[in-house]
């Protein structure tokens, strides 16, 4: 089996990185991680990458001329490590529409909210806010609309009376950890086509409970 090349793009702490990772570390998993790129020297992250033995890139944004400068860097070092999906994991750079258009449908992103509700940042302080009930995070297609794009697997998490930003968050975190492993999985199985601007699935998706959801899943 083939298994799809990941480059994985962070700016942080890089914990859904690490979901990856340790999805990938099953000989089973269909995908592999092939480059870890951060945009700053002392994320988080790239200790994670190097403990598991990843290559991993530094790509500094500035330093270059315009955004789609450093935009170029960055798809240099993705296409000489032959990625395949490059997953944004809290990669807190806004991309051309150069990028996602080099990348189309080949590119996606996790966000901490249920799209299109709270798009941008603060996500947890707006839902809390709000007072909504449920709250949670997005696997998605990216777009060149901040935050927009088809949607792959959805996690939802109730909204509880004495959370604040720190307890909600951390909720939302443990459901962005399956599902990330989940979209990846089900992309490099090849069983996600777009449709009419929808991320359809095929085939069973076996999903552990009813709050993690992939869209459009059809019967097996
Ligand atoms: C996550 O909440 C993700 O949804 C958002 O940025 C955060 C990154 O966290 N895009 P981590 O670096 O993966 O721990």
């Amino acid at each position: 089996m083939e298994r799809l090349a990941l480059g994985v793009l962070i700016s942080g702490r890089g914990s859904n990185l690490q979901a990856l990772i340790d999805a990938c570390a099953d000989p089973a998993f269909p995908a592999r991680i092939a480059v870890v790129l951060s945009n700053r020297a002392d994320a988080g992250g790239l200790g994670r990458a190097a403990a598991a033995g990843i290559p991993c890139a530094v790509v500094p944004h500035r330093g270059h001329p315009d955004r789609e400068g450093f935009e170029r860097a960055v798809d240099g070092v993705l296409r000489d490590a032959g990625v395949g999906l490059v997953c944004l994991a809290g990669f807190m750079r806004v991309l051309t529409p150069w990028f996602v258009t080099a990348w189309a449908d080949r590119l996606v992103n996790i966000h901490p909210s249920l799209l299109p509700a709270f798009p941008g940042l603060d996500t947890h302080r707006r839902a809390l806010d709000a007072g909504v009930r449920f709250h949670g995070c997005t696997v998605h297609f990216v777009r060149p609309e901040v935050d927009a794009g088809p949607i792959l697997v959805q996690a939802a998490v109730p909204v509880l009376p004495d959370d604040d930003e720190d307890r909600l968050a951390a909720r939302v975190l443990a459901a962005e950890h399956r599902c990330y492993p989940l979209a990846v999985r089900l992309v490099a199985e090849g069983r996600v086509r777009i449709a009419g601007g929808r991320a359809v699935v095929d085939g069973p998706v076996g999903t552990p409970d009813a709050t993690i959801n992939p869209c459009d899943s059809a019967p097996a």
